[in-house]
Formats: C-alpha cells, structure tokens, sequence
C-alpha cells in the first residue's frame, strides 16, 4: 500500500471523527437543553462536510453518524427481535381507592424495609427499547407482544432524543425504554399537510408516532418530529446500575437521554395522590399527551422480592386518567361534501364545556360508524375528549334517550347535488359519484390545484372559485387557462374583478405554467396522491405519457406506492374526462415531463420573504437571486408567503406572524440548496 495513501485516510478518518463528535455534541444541546451555539449555516456546512467524506469513503461512515437523523436507510421488512428481558405492561386502574390499596398491599409485603415511591407521567405514546453496547445505540425494537418485537434501528436513529453514542460514563451492556411521543405542535402540522394532500388525517398523536415508527423511508420518519422519553433503565446479571429508579433515571440524564424534569420521589399514600391531583388537571398543559401516572417502588432491589403477577410487576401500578366525557343533545345532522366526493356526517350539538374548550360541533365519521353507535333521532349523545384534542363522539347517552327511538337514517342522496350516493365496497361511507357536475367537489378539486403547494397561484381565492364557478367560466381545472381578461373584468355583483385583478390572475395563470411537473401531478388531487407520493412518481416515470400508460404492477415498483394509491392513480389516468383534462393542461403548456423543470423557474410561482442578515448574500442580492428563479419577493408575511427566508438577527415580528400562519422557515442554506 502506497503510504501517502494511508496517511490520507488516517487524515480523513480523524476529521470525520472530529465532525462527528461536533455534530453530536450540538445535536444535544439543541434538543436536550435549548440551546444553539452555532448558525444553522455553520451546523449544515459541517454536516453536509461528513455526508460528503462518508459518500466518498463509504467504509470509513460510522453507523451511529450524525449523519444518519436525517434518515436515507429504507426498511424493506421490519426484522422480529426476541427483548432479552421481556417487555412487560402495568397493571392499571382508574380508581383512586385501588392505588390505595396498591400501596398498602405495598406497605405490607414489604413490611421492615424502608423504601419510598416514585410517581412520574404516564406517556401516551409507543414503548420501545432501546440496546447501547459500549456507549453506542446498536438496537432499538417495539414491544411487539412483550417478547418479540420489530427492528426499528434505522427509523429510531432519527429522533433527536434518541442518543446514538452515549455521554460521561455507562454500563458496558444495557437497555433504556421509553415511549416515543408525538409532541402535538409537530402531530397538528403534520395532519394539516396530510388533510392538504387528500389523505386522512391520524386520528390521535399515538397512532400517528406508530404510524411513523414503521415508516419504510427512515428520512419520512425524520421528518416527523418525533420525541423520546425513557422511563426504565435495566441490564444483564453482572452489570451493576444504581439501587433506586430515581437515581436510574438521573445517571440517564447524564448520559443523555430526555427524562421528564416532573418525575418525584414520594414518601407515602398522600404524596401520591396529590400528584395524581395536581397532574389530573395540569396534564392539559403539556406539550404532548399524557394519559395518567405510573407509581413504582423506588427501591429497585425490593423489586424481586414483590415479583410479578401474571404480566405485570407487583412494584408498580398505572393510575388512569379518565377522558373527561359529557352528554349533550344531539340537534341535527349536517352532511359535508370533500374533494374527493366522500360524505361527512357532522353532529351540531348543543354547545358544551369539556376539556377547557366548548364543543358545538363533531364529526360522525361516516354512516358505518353512526350505525355502529346506534344513534337515534333525539338522541344525546356522549363526548369524550382524551389525550386528544379534537372531542369524540363515543356513544350515545341512553338514560336521556326518547321513547320510540328512530335511528338516523343516513342521507341517500348528494346533500348538494341530489345524486344517489353510492358506497364502494369495503368502504365503510358514502360517496357522491357526480365528480364533474358535484358543486363542492368542483370547487374543492380547483382550490386543491391553485393550493400553494401545488400550482401556487395565489390571486385566485375561494370567493374567486366561487364566482367563476357561479358564473359558468370555469368547470375543471383545465377552463382556468382558457380565461381571458375581457372575460373577467367586471365580474361578481360589485364587479370584484376590477382591471388590475384580471391583469394579476392572468399572470399568475402564465407563471404557473412553469411550476415543476411533480406539483402539476399533486395539484391533479389524484386520490392517495400527496406531495410526496406526487415527487417519487414523477421522479420515476419522468414523464406523464409514461406514468399514463403504466400498469398497476408497474406503479407499486415505486417506493412507497401501495396497492390502492396504484389502483387509484391507474383508475384516475383511464378515464376519459382526466385524459381530457390533461391533454388541454399539455396544450396550455404546463410542464409534464421532470426534465422540462428549468433551471431558472424553480421559484415560478412562490412567494418569499426575505429578513435578517445572510452569510453570502446582500440582502438586495438574494432578492435578486430569487426573482432570478423565478419567485417573487414580497415585503410582509400572508397567508400567500411560501417561505420565510430567515438570516440572522430577523424581526421577531415575522417569525411570529409565520409561525401562526405555518408558512414554513427557509434558513440560508436551505435556500442554497433549493437553488442547487
Ligand atoms: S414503566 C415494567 N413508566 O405504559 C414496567 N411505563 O403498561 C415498565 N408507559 O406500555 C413500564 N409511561 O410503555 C412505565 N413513565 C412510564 C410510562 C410507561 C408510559 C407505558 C409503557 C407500557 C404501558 C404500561
């Protein structure tokens, strides 16, 4: 071997240690204390700095890199693991008379001993566990059935909170568990993009952290926002760890791990319960759902002598919350309408106070669910909110129930458009089947394709839609391009449109023929068909021709494309109406093909916002650079704001305003990247 060379690699190796180390430590003290002490520009040169020697050097890539949060390992099949410790449950109550109890039968059984409790949050998440060999995470498995689980290393490495070397010192072999979370700001923001895309909203952060954790693409899972919270520490015979959970759960703190700051050591029976008090109402503080408290005996080495129950230790029990639950009468029945033409029953109730907010309205579901629930006309009905916060209708209050009960009979024509309405096998609702002549439905698909994400064209407005619409221009998306100005101005009672408006329209109708055709395929609002699903099918057909003519065996060759989006999308393409629409959209030179995306239209059709000072910029530069692209540089933050592009010391006025409006934070380097 040439020597120069293994100086090099020597060379190489240490930077990338040195990288990794960095990256490690700023990682910790983002997410674990708060605090950044480099630019986001800074932390992406770096990070970006090992993604690149690791490309280069695939053999010389750690496995628990920094580099691998941000995901890139697919799992094919998710690998069944045997816990070498099986994972047990608690057993639970919501009674406050069975804790005492708990701590009495406690008391007695370990009668001559001292010992204490300790009472800590009862997660609403996924348990997980969590195997670290020598500092370094090398498993992490789903409780499964308590003795066999799934692999889930790649997806669990991209938590933030998950240590993937550990700090100061450790046990040689051990494992920590915990519940991986999902915090309800990143949980709201992820289901609003989910409803934006026409797929269905999780219907609570917990099935929505499962959901994520089984994620075949580890860089989808990153993007989640998921947290981890560890409870138990526990390690093979011959590996000592301190004598009590508390002291357990600190030595993991220092090791890196998120414990909760609200864990308490508590000495008896009324300490207990006035944790349970304060936490039954503070709970509603949280940042992410909480659904009771578990209570352990401190002292570990009592546990084996109180042993177990059937599949729960005797040393710890869970104190339920109850989801606080009301009755209130029943008033009507609404009937909505979506895009997609499905039917959405919606109870108006008589409003009433639960959970810190009132309640008048909540949604039925669908008429399987209104049958399985028995509702009758009359009825009151039982509204539970838990660990969530959108209320739920859990059943009907039968001591307040009228005499002849009359169930509901669900609506059997388009509330909208009196067409039959039809329920497509294994669905469990109904659905409108007039796509092309249903109001809503219209409207919906066209507000869909002018939606920010997708065509971006801003100056058309729901009162727009509805004008056009009202006035007959406009039926599909396709008419859109068909508009000319004289048709416009004028229009709507106090003539709306007014010159300049039609001018705007028209324009942004021409910027957005530049909009890439991944978005031209999203803003089809092709069933199952969201942004993401949009950009991997565009990427692998290339073209529309392609993806037209592609059977369904060929559409579930790309990632992430099950059966039924690839039943959807097949079915969507073969029918005559969408084919037309197609062919006039091409004619009106939209871009259907990946390849036509221009250099220098990347931005067609967003809007920026530019504030704060930049490393490689002048301010008045990377206005120019983005008008350069294509995009459009706009002084204050709407609701029509694609991106805040943010440099240092911006006003915290727009960063407010865009984070209650969610329009999304571009750093510096982001924004180079979009322009690579
Ligand atoms: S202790 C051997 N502590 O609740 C006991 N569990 O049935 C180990 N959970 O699925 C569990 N928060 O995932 C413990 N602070 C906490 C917890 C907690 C949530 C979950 C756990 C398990 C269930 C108990």
């Amino acid at each position: 071997m040439n020597l120069f060379t293994a100086v090099d690699l020597e060379t190489v190796k240490e930077r990338m240690q040195q990288l990794e180390v960095e990256l490690d430590r700023l990682n910790f003290e983002y997410y674990m204390n708060d605090r950044s002490l480099v630019s986001d520009f800074e932390f992406d040169a770096m990070m970006r700095e090992l993604q690149d020697l690791e490309r280069t050097y695939p053999d010389l890539a750690s496995p628990l890199s920094p580099t691998k949060r941000v995901g890139g390992e697919v799992n094919k099949s998710f690998r069944q693991v045997h816990h070498r410790l099986p994972m047990l449950s608690l057993g639970n109550t919501y009674s406050l008379a069975e804790i005492e109890d708990f701590e009495m039968r406690t008391r007695k059984l370990l009668a001559g001993s001292q010992f204490s409790y300790t009472c800590e949050l009862k997660y609403d998440g996924v348990a997980i566990g969590l195997t670290y060999k020598h500092g370094q995470l090398v498993q992490a498995v789903t409780r499964g059935n308590g003795s066999e689980g799934d692999d889930i290393t790649a997806n669990a490495k991209t938590i933030p909170t998950i240590p993937l070397r550990l700090r100061g010192d450790f046990p040689d072999d051990f494992e920590v568990r915990g519940e991986v979370v999902y915090p309800f700001e990143a949980f709201n923001a992820m289901n609003r993009q989910r409803e934006a895309e026409g797929e269905d909203p999780f219907a609570n952060p917990r099935n929505a952290a499962s959901g994520s954790l089984k994620l075949q693409d580890s860089a989808e899972c990153a993007k989640r926002g998921l947290m981890f919270c560890m409870y138990f520490m526990l390690a093979p015979d011959g590996i000592p760890l301190p004598e009590t959970h508390y002291g357990r759960l600190q030595w993991a703190a220092q090791m890196g791990f998120k414990v909760q700051p609200y864990i308490k050591e508590c000495a008896d029976i009324a300490d207990i319960e006035s944790y349970i008090n304060h936490w039954d109402q503070a709970r509603w503080n949280l940042p992410f759902a909480v659904d009771g408290i578990v209570i352990k005996v401190n002292q570990t080495p009592l546990w084996d002598s109180l042993g177990l129950t059937a599949k729960s230790p005797r040393w710890a029990i869970a104190y339920k919350f109850k989801a606080e639950q009301v009755s209130t009468p029943l008033e009507s029945i609404s009937y909505q309408v979506g895009r997609t033409g499905v039917i959405t029953p919606v109870a108006n109730l008589t409003p009433v106070w639960l959970g810190g907010t009132t309640v008048r309205r909540a949604t039925l579901v669908n008429a399987d669910n209104i049958a399985s629930l028995g509702i009758c006309q009359g009825d009151s009905l039982l509204v539970e909110k838990g660990g969530e916060i959108i209320p739920k209708i859990v059943g009907v209050d039968l001591e307040k129930r009228q005499p002849h009960p009359q169930p509901v009979e669900f609506i059997t024509r388009c509330p909208e458009c009196g067409t039959p309405l039809v329920k497509a096998e294994g669905e469990a609702g109904y659905y409108c089947p007039n796509a092309d002549g249903c109001r809503p439905q219209i409207i919906g698909r066209i507000e869909h394709f002018v939606s920010r994400k997708a065509m971006n064209i801003e100056s058309l407005g729901p009162e727009r839609i509805e004008l056009l619409y009202q006035v007959g221009l406009v039926r599909t998306v396709a008419d859109l391009y068909d508009l000319r100005k004289e048709q416009l101005v004028g229009l709507g009672s106090d003539s709306t449109i007014q010159n300049r408006g039609a001018d705007n329209l028209i324009s942004a109708l021409e910027v957005s023929k530049a909009v890439p055709f991944e978005r031209v395929l999203f803003a089809l609002g092709i069933r199952y068909v969201g942004e993401v699903g949009a950009k991997k099918l565009a990427r692998h057909f290339g073209t529309i021709d392609a993806l037209m003519s592609a059977n369904i065996e060929q559409l579930t060759e790309v990632e992430d494309v099950g059966l039924v989006t690839a039943q959807s999308v097949h079915d969507w393409f073969n029918t005559e109406v969408h084919q037309r629409i197609v062919v006039r959209l091409r004619a009106a030179g939209l871009q259907m093909a990946s390849h036509q995306q221009l250099a220098d239209t990347r931005f067609a059709g967003m809007t920026f916002v530019v504030s704060g000072v930049f490393d490689h910029f002048s301010r008045e530069e990377i206005k120019a650079d983005i008008e350069k692209h294509g995009g459009k540089v706009a002084s204050s933050v709407s609701s029509r704001t694609t991106y805040l592009l943010a440099g240092a010391n911006m006003g915290p006025e727009k960063l407010r305003k865009a984070e209650s409006l969610g329009v999304k934070l571009l750093s510096e380097t982001e924004y180079i990247a979009l322009t690579r």
